[in-house]
């Protein structure tokens, strides 16, 4: 699958199979999601330019590597996606923090729009969508089509990232978003009759903010 990832680092797949299990604290879920997001945001970056700087050294001048122009902005999918943030802005601090507030309908798996904040200068950056979940797509690809439709973002200046997709996630999102970069943690198996991942790990906001 084109501009597809899977991120296979040991520490991602070891913290992964905590927030599967069904009896981690709301406490360990919240803190390891978190840790995950910041080890993404190692991932997710590789390829942001780099640009020459001369600095002085105690001993020496000498000409080094900065990054080139700091535009991000991290924008969560709302709830569960502020469940990453944090870990993700203590690595990149510069960047600037959106929000899309979306939720699927529990019966109809509908999508409800409630709130979107973004950056003014959003289109000038580079964006990094994020949500732990990427089940039926429905909510990753309403976040996409705000974005590109409603504030004029390239495609190409959007990366998705998420923890855990279904093949039918991913194969929606690519449908609907060819140029959209797409980085997860795990690709399960597939959905069941009520839109859940298997195998998953439940619901993930709610598992991260205790509400059930
Ligand atoms: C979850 C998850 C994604 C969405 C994924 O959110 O955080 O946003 O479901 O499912 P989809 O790919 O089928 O759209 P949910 O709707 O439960 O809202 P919440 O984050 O407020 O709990
Ligand atoms: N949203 C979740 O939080 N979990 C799933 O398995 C699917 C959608």
């Amino acid at each position: 699958m084109a501009n597809f990832t899977v991120v296979n680092h040991p520490l991602i797949q070891h913290k992964l199979t905590i927030i599967r299990d069904k009896n981690t604290s709301t406490k360990a879920f919240r803190e390891v999601t978190n840790e995950i997001g910041m080890l993404m945001a190692y991932e997710i970056t590789r390829d942001l330019p780099l640009e020459d700087v001369v600095i002085e050294t105690p001993l020496v001048e000498t000409t080094q590597k900065q990054l080139a122009g700091k535009k991000l902005a991290i924008v969560p999918i709302l709830r569960a996606g502020l469940g990453m943030v944090d870990g993700m802005v203590d690595l990149i601090p510069s960047a600037r923090v959106g929000h899309i507030g979306l939720y699927r309908e529990h019966d109809t798996l509908d999508i409800v729009e409630y709130f979107v904040k973004l950056p003014q200068d959003i289109t000038e950056r580079r964006i990094f969508v994020v949500d732990p979940m990427l089940a039926t797509g429905g909510s990753a690809i309403a976040a996409l089509d705000q974005l590109t439709n409603k504030y004029n973002c390239k495609p190409e200046n959007i990366t998705f990232v998420c923890l855990v997709a279904a093949p039918e996630g991913i194969k929606a999102l690519q449908a609907a978003h060819p140029g959209v970069a797409i980085f997860t943690a795990a690709l399960d198996d597939r959905l069941n009759e009520n839109g859940y991942i298997l195998p998953g790990l439940g619901d993930a906001g709610d598992r991260i903010f205790g509400t059930k």
